[in-house]
């Protein structure tokens, strides 16, 4: 799996001069922390727990319902980390110059490692380590999304995809040798936060990929092995969905989500001839088909596309239209 330059960096400087400049920022947008926070919530079920958040910033995403013993933040950038609330203590350590934890064996109920793992050089010591200083039974909980500095991420991080970087983190825990297999939880596709500062470019909301497993040795998971993904809509069940794609042409009805299609007037550029001049479109950016399309089209290496439902009257077809954003296409709206 790995190259010798696999761990490589753009800026091979020493990390804590990167990271001196304060970023008092979040890395992604408010939908996809929501996420986080909710993903941390459900899968932190100790009573008071002791929590490491791994490469923390100012905030660590910890639900206020999680009422800790200790929260310890490791970092590199000390006025982020006393910024903190939630932290009860600090340190100031570089994993990649020596990946080993600061902590006895058997400390923590949880490490929480958040938007981080892509600037790991040595990444399956530091799992390693987790292990070492979890309790049995302990969680550890790595989230990333899409967004790096990519002078500071690996470059086996950078030249992978989004699912090849979730095998990767995989391949850490196994590696590791101490964790019970890997569960990975992905949410993609919803529509960005209207107050967003990329709201405007009508790119969906930030994916959140979550992997977590617990350290060996603690008898019977408690832990959820499934996260639901409470804010993706769902899809009618697949009789119904045919039901409804054959009654579109009386109720002009999107049978994905119901909601009114609208005529839409079909571009005639010199590159698309269509043999129609109009047709009804789903413009709900919250409809499934939309939401999850990113995914699929990912999925088949249409990278930032997605597609609408469309309906093409003339043939009385239902079929689907590709979007790279969710305005494309909305000039085309007449009623
Ligand atoms: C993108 S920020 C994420 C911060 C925080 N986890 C969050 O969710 O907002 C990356 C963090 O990793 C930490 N970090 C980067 N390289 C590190 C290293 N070599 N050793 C320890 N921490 C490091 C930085 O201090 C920084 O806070």
């Amino acid at each position: 799996m790995y190259s010798d330059d696999s761990f490589s960096r753009i800026d091979e400087s020493d990390d804590s001069l990167f990271y001196a400049t304060d970023r008092f920022v979040q890395h992604i947008d408010s939908l996809a922390l929501s996420t986080a926070e909710r993903i941390i919530g459900e899968l932190v079920i100790e009573d008071n727990p002791v929590i490491l958040d791994l490469m923390a910033g100012w905030d660590s995403h910890i639900p206020s319902t999680i009422v800790a013993q200790r929260v310890v933040g490791l970092g590199l950038n000390p006025r982020e980390l006393s910024k903190n609330s939630v932290l009860t203590e600090h340190c100031i350590h570089d994993l990649n110059k020596d990946p080993c934890l600061p902590f006895p064996d058997n400390t923590f109920d949880a490490v929480l490692n958040v938007v981080s793992v892509d600037y790991m050089t040595r990444p399956v010591e530091v799992f390693r380590e987790v292990g070492r200083i979890l309790k049995p039974g302990g969680l550890f909980l790595v989230i990333f999304s899409n967004r790096m500095f990519e002078q500071k991420a690996v470059k086996i991080w950078r030249q992978s995809g989004e699912e090849e970087r979730a095998w990767l983190v995989e391949e850490f825990f196994r590696r590791a040798g101490i964790f019970s297999s890997p569960q990975v939880f992905v949410s993609k596709g919803k529509p960005r936060p209207r107050d967003d500062k990329y709201a405007h470019l009508g790119i969906p909301s930030d994916p959140i990929y979550a992997l977590y497993a617990e350290k060996t040795g603690g008898g019977r998971s408690k832990r959820p092995k499934r996260l639901h993904d409470s804010a993706l809509p769902d899809l009618p069940d697949p009789q119904e969905l045919e039901k409804r794609k054959d009654a579109v042409k009386g109720t002009l009805q999107c049978p994905y989500c119901s909601e009114k299609l609208r005529k839409w007037e079909v571009p005639q550029t010199p590159f698309t001839q269509w043999d129609i001049e109009f047709m009804f479109l789903c413009f709900n950016d919250h409809c499934p088909y939309l939401v999850r399309g990113w995914d699929v089209m990912y999925r088949q290496g249409n990278t930032g596309l997605s597609y609408r439902f469309a309906y093409n009257p003339d043939r009385d077809q239902c079929m689907s239209v590709p979007v790279p954003n969710l305005h494309a296409l909305k000039d085309g709206i007449v009623e």
